[in-house]
């Protein structure tokens, strides 16, 4: 059968105050659904209800429960894998491997973050992977429209049907081997992935053995190593494969991204804000109005204890804020 692995166990500190620790971005209702709430309904294209299964922190039992109630659905708290720890991606998705293998030790499984914006279409393309999951791990591949640093780049090698096999996999690279890598035709990993249980984890065990022994003894979460996939296994394995994605994806990282994808009025300010000779400002506030003039290109997010004001080419920097906050206390 084919089963789907949520993970929505980040912070989102980027998007703070409106993303805090009990309440992270992927919980977020800001137009509409959740982020968590669309990639569960995105889910649910591929899988029955009852083979979604959801890894996050144990702070989000409820909120994970609560959105999919909210959609009309039901899930068991056996399908809630609650970790006590963040240990990155690949600790939570070998959970959730391990857990699915139980029941179908063959079983084809999806990974879906919780932090995109994907187009419609998307779905449909995702399944038409599905026959390279049998022998690969498969990525799905943005084309770049910058050197971003904070994602994954994938060189495409020789063609395999619907894909390509993966010549090369580099997390995070600096932005100098970013920019050449655009240049070179890399694709952008969208941090979605496709596999069979049987090829995820013999993979893990052949480069994240410490992992894949932990899990097979009496499980010490606190003790796993933390590490995310793409550099535990991605960076390694040569049983990777890239399929192209053809339809809109955008990762809401910070508020110029979630600037991006959000309908605008005449100014081209989104919100809920009064505006005189004020443009390209991103407004969130929850009961508040906000009024501006002559204000451009600014981020306002309003709320009851915090209130931002950022310039919105600066929004990246967010996350230094925070960090800085919490060093604070
Ligand atoms: N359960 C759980 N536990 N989920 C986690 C944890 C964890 O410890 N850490 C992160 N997640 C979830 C996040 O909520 C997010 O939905 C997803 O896993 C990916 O984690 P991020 O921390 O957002 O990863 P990233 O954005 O730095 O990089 C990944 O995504 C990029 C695309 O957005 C990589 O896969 C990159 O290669 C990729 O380009
Ligand atoms: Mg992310």
């Amino acid at each position: 059968g084919v089963y789907t692995i949520i993970l929505a166990g980040g912070v989102g500190t980027r998007l703070w105050p409106l993303s805090r620790t009990y309440y992270p971005k992927q919980f977020l209702q800001v137009n509409g659904h959740s982020l968590f709430q669309k990639t569960y309904l995105r889910a649910l294209e591929n899988s029955e209800a009852g083979s979604v299964f959801v890894v996050t922190n144990m702070l989000h039992h409820f909120l994970v429960k609560n959105q999919i109630t909210e959609l009309g659905y039901q899930i068991s708290d056996d399908q809630i894998l609650l970790e006590p720890s963040g240990k990155n991606t690949l600790p939570a998705i070998t959970w959730g491997v391990k857990k699915i293998a139980e029941k179908d030790k063959d079983a084809s499984i999806f990974v879906f973050p919780s932090d995109h914006q994907l187009g419609a279409s998307a779905g449909e393309e995702l399944i038409k992977a599905l026959p390279l999951a049998d022998n690969y791990i498969v990525t799905f591949g943005i084309v770049p429209d910058s050197p971003h640093t904070g994602y994954g780049y994938i060189a495409p090698g020789t063609q395999l049907g619907g894909g390509y096999l993966v010549r090369e996999f580099k997390e995070k690279p600096d932005v100098k081997t970013a920019e050449r890598y655009v240049q070179d035709g890399y694709y952008w990993n969208s941090g979605m992935f496709l596999f069979s249980a049987p090829v995820f984890l013999s993979e893990l065990r052949t480069y994240q053995q410490e992992i894949a022994d932990a899990f097979e003894k009496e499980l010490i979460w606190d003790e796993l190593p933390s590490i995310s996939i793409d550099y535990g296994i991605l960076e390694h394995s040569d049983k990777v494969a890239v399929v192209p994605l053809t339809s809109s994806w955008s990762d809401l990282g910070n508020f110029n991204a979630w600037y991006e994808i959000s309908g605008k009025d005449a100014c081209e300010n989104t919100g809920n804000c009064v505006a005189i000779e004020s443009c390209r400002n991103f407004v969130t506030t929850k009961d508040r109005l906000t009024a501006l003039i002559g204000i451009q290109d600014t981020v306002v997010v309003d709320t009851p204890d915090a209130l931002l004001i950022c310039r919105r080419d600066m929004a990246e920097k967010v996350g230094d804020m925070v960090k800085d906050l919490k060093k604070q206390g």
